[in-house]
């Protein structure tokens, strides 16, 4: 399947290019060459793709693995960590129903979106700029019998062109810094529906304490996004209409994840500055709900 192959466009879009920018351009190239073994190796594990990180406490017992089987056991382990992590996400999205319509901005190779369909029955849109991304995850909503109700859309989350007020539940998982925090919000608050919910998970830097530490500026240049402001989240948010209703400081649980992720073979080099950043508090990893007002 070529890159292109799968990627439905909605019908809005006309004339319009989805990457408006070369900032847009350059993230969409990062995505469509993007094999990680720490995404792929993962996924492989029961065929749910995350590219997001994960949540809770590590079984140690997976440290006393036999040598030859411990680096799968390792693997295994923080796949179930990250899948962990969109289950606390979804939690929070509220009573959904079969008949409402959930949008995932951002949805790379989609794992989160198949949870969503899996658990809510409903239809789930996803969007990314990664042309490949739209072309895997399409493939796999085919391979999982579930095409008609999960749909991956080559489309930027800023200006996705879906019809207004028609969206339930909308959650970005790890992709608001690649974006700007108004256009996204004024987004979403054309789409959700009245009363309908908002979940973020994301990385955001500290500005009670001061402003970008070293270890979020060499997190900003290992994935060419730029960490907002924990106070940005807010600004934006309440500029365009989402209230919100839950905030849950993830940072505590989600270092365990980073202490395994440095002691396997799917190491990246960025383990150490997640480490520091989390751990000296310039950084947190946060999860914010907000309804549609
Ligand atoms: C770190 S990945 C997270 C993927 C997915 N949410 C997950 O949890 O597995 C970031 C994603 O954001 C997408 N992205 C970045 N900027 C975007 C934009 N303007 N519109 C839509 N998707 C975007 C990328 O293509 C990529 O799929």
């Amino acid at each position: 399947m070529t890159a292109t192959e799968g990627a439905i466009r909605p019908a809005h879009v006309g004339a319009e290019p989805v990457l408006r920018t070369d900032y847009q351009r350059s993230i969409a190239s990062y995505w469509n060459a993007e094999r990680a073994p720490v995404n792929i190796r993962l996924g492989e594990v029961d065929g749910l793709y995350h590219h997001h990180y994960g949540i809770g406490d590590y079984d140690p017992a997976v440290l006393e693995t036999r040598a030859d089987l411990r680096d799968e056991a390792m693997i295994v382990e923080m796949h179930r960590l990250e899948t962990a992590q969109a289950d606390v996400l979804l939690d929070h999205l509220g009573d959904i129903g079969p008949n409402d319509r959930l949008l995932d901005g951002g949805s790379g190779r989609g794992g989160t979106s198949f949870m969503a369909h899996q658990r809510f029955g409903c239809r789930v849109d996803g969007v990314t700029i990664s042309e490949s991304q739209v072309a895997f995850a399409n493939a796999q909503a085919v391979e999982r019998g579930v095409a008609d109700s999960v749909r991956f859309h080559f489309a930027n989350m800023l200006d996705t062109g879906f019809e207004s007020g028609a969206i339930r539940g909308i959650w970005t998982n790890e992709t608001t810094m690649y974006v700007d925090l108004h256009e996204l919000y004024a987004e979403f608050g054309r789409l959700l529906t009245r009363g309908g919910r908002y979940v973020c998970i994301t990385g955001c830097y500290n500005d009670v304490t001061g402003g970008r530490s070293r270890a979020v500026s060499q997190i900003d240049q290992h994935y060419i996004c730029n960490i907002h402001p924990r106070s940005a989240y807010f600004k934006a948010m309440a500029a365009n209409g989402l209230v919100p209703i839950n905030v849950v400081d993830l940072t505590a649980a989600t270092i365990p994840y980073w202490e395994l992720r440095a002691r396997s073979s799917v190491a990246s080099g960025i383990e150490d500055a997640f480490l520091t950043a989390y751990r000296e508090g310039s950084f947190h990893y946060l999860l914010i709900a907000a309804d549609r007002a």
